[in-house]
């Protein structure tokens, strides 16, 4: 059998929110517009910079604002944000989002820890946050967390993670980015999951954002890439996890993503070096050794 790979990838980096929510240690603003701007002088064009969600609960990005009055914004980069509500929407509009991203949970357990609302609560609350971007003339992402399974409720069935997928398509969403939150699953799982999807759905009408708890993010990877999926989160270094998923860690690491598209010969527009220099960056600032098999690489070969 002869396998068709895409020509190219887009590469949505949420290192900046997804990584640093995670981190015990709070980095300044100026840091993090820093460690932003060297990953858009990277070539990435899509990064999430941070959310505007309620700081008592997430305070390690309670300086959304700041973060992006400081950030040297490049053209042709989109600088998005998590918004949960209207609250965070108004903020983001000031901060002069790029694209809101909402999330919710395909899990009735892990919603209710993560954003303090039952799944059927949060329906009219991102109902208003959509039409309002909409009129404010922004894209809208949405997330569907517990893809696969929760952290409380154990394997999450493909119909649950459906009736979510269709009520923000219904409300005008632009893209759904499925998330494996707690790194679980599996590619036959992302198979099934897929599979049921793209039934009713196109492959671009979607991004994968796998955690990397197990070490299957890269197989989960390419077994959406064959489904046709050309659109994944990652995060450099391998940073992030969910405060509200005990034991999850981080998304697969943009820079082991960026080693194996490009050696299949996918384009990215993403420059290695710049990229991993920006990784050394962030590594620093965090003083601890990130996790990507790139970086853990560039410390064995610095030793021998
Ligand atoms: P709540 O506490 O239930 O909110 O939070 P509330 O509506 O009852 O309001 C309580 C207080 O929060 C009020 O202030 C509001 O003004 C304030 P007070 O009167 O007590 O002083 N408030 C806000 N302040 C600033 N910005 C706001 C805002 N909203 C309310 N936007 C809420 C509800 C959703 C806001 C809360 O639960 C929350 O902030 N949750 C954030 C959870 C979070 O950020 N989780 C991590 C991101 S999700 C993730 O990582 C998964 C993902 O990566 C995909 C995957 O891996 O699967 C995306
Ligand atoms: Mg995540």
């Amino acid at each position: 059998m002869f396998l068709k790979w895409p020509k190219k990838v887009h590469i949505k980096e949420v290192g900046p929110r997804d990584g640093l929510q995670n981190e015990d240690k709070i980095l300044s603003s100026d840091v993090k517009a820093e460690w932003i701007n060297r990953l858009s002088e990277a070539g990435l064009v899509s990064i999430e910079v941070s959310s505007f969600v309620n700081p008592k609960w997430i305070p390690q990005l309670a300086d959304a604002e700041e973060v992006f009055s400081k950030i040297h914004r490049k053209e042709g980069v989109k600088y998005a944000a998590l918004v949960p509500n209207l609250r965070g929407l108004e903020r983001a509009l000031k901060a002069d989002v790029g694209e809101v991203c909402l999330f919710m949970s395909a899990s009735e357990t892990h919603n209710q820890k993560n954003i303090n609302k039952s799944i059927s609560e949060t329906f009219p609350v991102l109902e208003e946050v959509v039409a309002e971007a909409k009129s404010a003339g922004k894209t809208v992402r949405g997330y569907v967390s517990t893809v696969i399974a929760c952290p409380y409720e154990g394997e999450i069935p493909v119909s649950q993670v459906k009736r979510v997928v269709d009520r923000l398509l219904e409300m005008g969403v632009d893209e759904i980015s499925l998330g494996d939150t707690i790194g679980v699953g599996v590619p036959s799982q992302v198979e099934a999951l897929l599979s049921e999807l793209l039934k009713s759905y196109k492959a671009d009408q979607f991004a994968m954002h796998f955690h990397d708890t197990r070490g299957t993010a890269l197989a989960n990877v390419l077994i959406s890439l064959q489904m046709g999926i050309t659109t994944f989160d990652s995060s450099l270094g391998g940073l992030g996890g969910c405060p509200y998923a005990e034991g999850a860690t981080g998304n697969v690491a943009t820079e082991d993503l960026l080693y194996m598209l490009t050696g299949m010969g996918i384009e990215t527009g993403i420059d290695r070096n710049r990229l991993l220099q920006a990784a050394h960056f962030i590594e620093e600032k965090l003083e601890k050794p990130l996790s990507s098999k790139q970086m853990e690489l560039a410390r064995r070969t610095r030793k021998e």
